[in-house]
């Protein structure tokens, strides 16, 4: 949420902060604006609304500097306002600031700063961080001037209770920025002659590949020529410099109208990537290299926690069904945000693993610190490389899936539900699970691209049968077992890029209230396979139209569907049921995505969102 970069070099900033910027556009997208410093001076523009309409109003001389830091903004503390966007400026005029976080005790630090006669300009909580810099330059007139800005920027952050990650330029020093992190990524940009500062690794590769992840309570000195960590502290940091594997290209649309619909095309791509390498010689498991558990520690776990939000959560509930079914484990599925508070016991033997795509999600990492704090092992799922969580957990798994830029996850998804099943598959083989079962499952997993592939060749159906659909404001979504998780994530998919309201449930509890939406005005979307549940989804199926329902049902091919029991069909190849729900999942995004664009939506940039949530 929010998005940061910030530039010091021997280059012009020109299009390397603007196109950063863009880049990070999903982060947060109410309002952005740019500071940068000219002829001693503090300069800065500022926009309510997308990066191209802070783009247009820049006056000429600003991408003739070279130094300068911009933001996009996710609002929380205060209106969608010019007032309210980063960059603020301390009231001595002396800095600017950007700010990703919150402060929990900014009103305490006004109020403090107001009777020393500080003024404030905006409603946000990040504005009390930079003129509490500038009390503290002030303050610090014996520090040798080459310190003075690092020691203020180093001291303030030592009062801020809440969350960070902040870039920090000075009149005084037009050759230098400050920027510092606690719980809000930021990622150094090591150039030749140039260090860019940003909170997604996507708004450098344009500019190096060459990046430092920064840790938390981390402060850095930056120049064209150079930087510097520290802890806060003071206890100074050996820089890491870590070669980012992506493309620029991976985070660019080409051909595509939408990220979305680029992420779910690359589906194949994504799903190879994420297997590649990890599969057994002799054909019946699966393996990882990053676990860092032994297998026979492994064997000895007895529980399994899932931790999650949003669509990844949804990719637990599959990992429940299949670790149960395969590898004979006890698991359990939890909202990151609750388990953090809930204090939940758990077992010796117990594993807890975080599922998040980013890798930021402040409530999925602050769940896993808690349950890494209480001893136990953890793991991770992820799809960035460095990532707060990935850095957090003992081990974990990379999906390899690329950036992914849309909002709604995707791509993401999907590769976390494989790499889920091959997770169930790998602890299913320490255990009961059979070689010929595990070679069928590998077989099935090596075959699922292709599979995938062939499920996105019914784009035009699903798009027709979109068209049909758009202008209905409700929506369920059912399936049974395998079928549930899949029916709440295309709700989950169609409210958030759509604007219909969508609910997902298990098709057998609709006879227990949701029956009660059923009528002409509201379609429900069923899935099902030819499994052993086929026949009781039926009679579900047919509770609907007997109440003048409309049904789309997503079925495999297997299924003989009675004619009259529907209204339109979306089939997907039949396969391995370990297999199924990703097959499933790519008509439930199609379906949405089609919808979305229907009804005019901004399918990348849903209104309300931004992708990574790290304020809770
Ligand atoms: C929905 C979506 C969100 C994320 C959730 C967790 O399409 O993308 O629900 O899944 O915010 O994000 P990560 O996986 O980055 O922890």
């Amino acid at each position: 949420m929010c998005g940061i970069v910030g530039y010091v070099g021997s280059k012009e900033i020109g299009t390397r902060l603007i196109e950063g910027l863009k880049r990070l556009e999903y982060r947060g997208y109410d309002s952005s604006g740019l500071s940068i410093i000219e002829n001693k001076q503090i300069q800065h523009t500022k926009r309510v609304g997308r990066v191209k309409a802070l783009d247009a109003a820049l006056p000429k001389n600003y991408l003739k500097a070279r130094t300068g830091i911009c933001h996009t903004r996710w609002a929380t503390h205060g209106d969608v306002t010019e007032k309210n966007a980063h960059p603020h400026i301390s009231s001595d005029q002396r800095f600017a600031l950007v700010h990703n976080g919150v402060i929990e005790n900014y009103l305490q630090i006004k109020q403090f700063l107001e009777s020393k006669n500080y003024t404030f300009a905006s409603d946000t909580d990040s504005e009390a961080i930079v003129n509490l810099i500038a009390y503290h330059f002030e303050k610090e007139l014996e520090a040798p001037d080459s310190n003075r800005f690092l020691e203020s920027v180093r001291k303030a952050l030592l009062h801020l209770e809440g969350t960070f990650g902040i870039a920090v330029i000075s009149k005084d020093y037009p050759d230098e920025m400050i920027c510092a992190r606690r719980g809000s990524p930021l990622i150094i940009g090591v150039g030749k002659n140039e260090h860019l500062i940003a909170s997604d690794v996507n708004a450098l590769t344009h500019c190096t590949q060459n990046v430092v992840y920064l840790n938390d309570n981390e402060i850095v000195h930056l120049t064209a020529e150079d930087f510097s960590i520290s802890t806060i502290s003071k206890v100074s940091v050996n820089a890491v410099i870590q070669t980012v594997d992506w493309d620029t290209s991976d985070a660019e649309l080409g051909d595509f109208q939408h990220f979305m619909e680029k992420e779910i095309f690359e589906q194949p791509a994504a799903l190879k990537n994420g297997m590649r390498g990890r599969f057994s010689d002799d054909g019946s498991t699966a393996f990882f290299g990053g676990l860092n558990i032994q297998p026979q520690e492994l064997s000895q776990i007895d529980r399994i926690i899932f931790i999650a939000c949003g669509t990844a959560w949804h990719a637990c509930l599959i990992a429940e069904y299949l670790i149960e079914r395969f590898a004979r484990i006890p698991v359990e599925v939890e909202y990151a945000s609750e388990f953090r508070y809930r204090n939940a016991p758990l077992d010796k033997n117990s594993l807890v693993i975080a599922i998040s795509q980013s890798g930021e999600t402040i409530d999925s990492l602050s769940a896993l610190k808690e349950a890494k704090r209480k001893g136990y092992k953890t793991l991770s799922i992820n799809n960035s490389v460095g990532s707060s969580i990935a850095r957090e957990c003992d081990g974990g798994i990379y999906q390899h899936a690329g950036p992914e830029i849309g909002v709604a996850s995707t791509k993401a998804f999907t590769s976390q539900v494989m790499l889920c099943a091959m997770l169930a598959l790998y602890l299913g083989r320490l255990r009961n699970l059979s070689y010929t079962d595990g070679c069928n499952i590998v077989k099935a997993l090596k075959g699922l691209p292709k599979l995938v592939e062939k499920t996105l060749e019914s784009k035009d159906i699903i798009q027709k049968v979109a068209k049909k659909y758009a202008h209905y404001e409700d929506c369920l979504f059912l399936g049974r077992q395998l079928m549930f998780p899949i029916a709440l994530e295309g709700a989950l998919k169609l409210k958030e890029i759509s604007y219909i309201h969508a609910e997902g449930y298990p098709a057998a509890e609709m006879k227990h209230g949701p029956i009660a939406l059923i009528s002409e005005k509201c379609p429900s979307v069923f899935l099902t396979t030819n499994g052993e549940m086929f026949q009781k989804s039926m009679a579900n199926i047919k509770e609907i139209k007997a109440r003048k329902g409309k049904v789309i049902c997503i079925a495999s091919q297997d299924c003989e569907l009675p004619e009259d029991a529907i209204d339109d069909l979306i089939q997907v190849p039949e396969a391995h049921e370990i297999i199924q729900p990703i097959l499933m999942s790519i008509p439930v995004q199609l379906l949405s995505y089609y919808i979305a664009l229907e009804r005019g939506c901004d399918v990348d940039k849903p209104r309300n969102l931004a992708k990574s949530v790290t304020v809770e």
